[in-house]
């Protein structure tokens, strides 16, 4: 068996909340540590330009986005971290692979099919209004990203497994025509990981507004806990720790022990703001020093630049000869 292949992207679109360190931060970082793990992990901004079309919004994100990995202990030494349009071997390749790709494989994906059904439901006479090439292709772009590297295992959310498998039919259409060129690859998900609640108790996401920002200030990180939705319970009832945001969010930092030490807390009827400072002190001390590094990283782009430009060539050392071999399969040659 050949080696397993990691890689992931994150789309650049918004700042980096603590859902997102739960479920793909912490365990990514976890991972680039690894010596004996092959990782890649990208800054997907092409990405984001089908998502959101505000210049600065876009690169004020790459920056923080990058900025919170490296404050968070991204091996970057043995893991390779690059910002996608910085190779353009992927859109190069993006093309090759969008003649290999059935028009109607795209019909299905389920993000293009939901911007759709919105119409349709919002009586809307386009059916496709609002929704751009970009949008459409979204999953040839990430099926570049992902054959690219001959990724065998991309760790994704549950949300992006079909592009993920879509990247995999792609590949093996253009094995079927071309040869054993491309590597499959298939989607890893973790069962385990912690899906956090947000503010109002639905699951927390940049698309819902219910966000608390990773590196939020002392201030506002306190105000936004303050305001997380508990229920009625007075101080001294006894009080249920499933479906409690507050509750949820203080185990996905603490240590079995503790977790259990809290658990109790509530059994003997924590008052809810007593709970909601405790939770501030925990996981502002768990992240103060992280936060400490973000704020210089912020304060100075050209060391995250510099990051970034090591992996880009480390990840074209990589791409480049394939892609050359990708270009000779499909007939794309010098002449003589
Ligand atoms: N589409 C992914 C998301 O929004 C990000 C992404 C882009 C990605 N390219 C990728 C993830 C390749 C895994 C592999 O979450």
């Amino acid at each position: 068996m050949t080696e397993d292949v990691y890689l992931t992207g994150i789309t650049t679109t918004g700042t980096p909340h603590i859902g997102n360190y739960v479920g793909a931060i912490r365990p990514g970082i976890a991972a680039s540590k690894d010596p004996g793990k092959k990782n890649y992990y990208f800054l997907a901004d092409y990405h984001a330009l089908a998502k959101n079309r505000d210049p600065d919004e876009i690169s004020r994100s790459t920056l923080e986005i990058a900025a919170a990995w490296l404050a968070l202990g991204l091996d970057t030494e043995n893991a390779i971290f690059y910002r996608q349009s910085d190779l353009p071997e992927i859109p190069e390749f993006m093309w090759i692979l969008t003649s290999m790709t059935a028009k109607g494989l795209m019909n299905r994906a389920h993000s293009y099919k939901a911007m759709v059904a919105a119409n349709v439901e919002g009586s809307n006479k386009d059916p496709d209004k609002g929704v751009t090439m970009a949008l459409y292709s979204y999953p040839i772009l990430m099926a570049a990203d992902i054959l690219m590297f001959r990724a065998t295992k991309v760790p994704v959310g549950r949300d992006q497994k079909q592009h993920v498998e879509m990247a995999r039919d792609i590949a093996q259409r253009f094995n079927h025509h071309f040869g054993d060129v491309l590597v499959l690859p298939e989607p890893a998900i973790d069962e385990h990981t912690a899906v956090l609640s947000g503010l109002d108790g639905r699951k927390m996401s940049k698309s819902y507004n219910n966000t608390i920002p990773l590196f939020a200030d002392e201030r506002q990180l306190k105000k936004l806990i303050m305001k997380i939705k508990t229920n009625s319970l007075e101080p001294g009832e006894p009080k249920s720790t499933e479906g409690s945001t507050l509750y949820d969010i203080y185990k996905a930092f603490a240590t079995p022990t503790e977790a259990a030490d809290i658990e109790k807390r509530y059994a003997e009827g924590i008052a809810w703001g007593e709970m909601k400072q405790l939770l501030f002190a925990y996981v502002n001390d768990h992240i103060k020093p992280a936060r400490e590094e973000y704020e210089r990283l912020i304060a100075d782009p050209a060391i995250v630049e510099a990051e970034l430009q090591k992996g880009a060539d480390r990840a074209r050392e990589v791409a480049a000869p394939y892609l050359d071999q990708i270009r000779d399969a499909v007939g794309i040659r010098k002449l003589g």
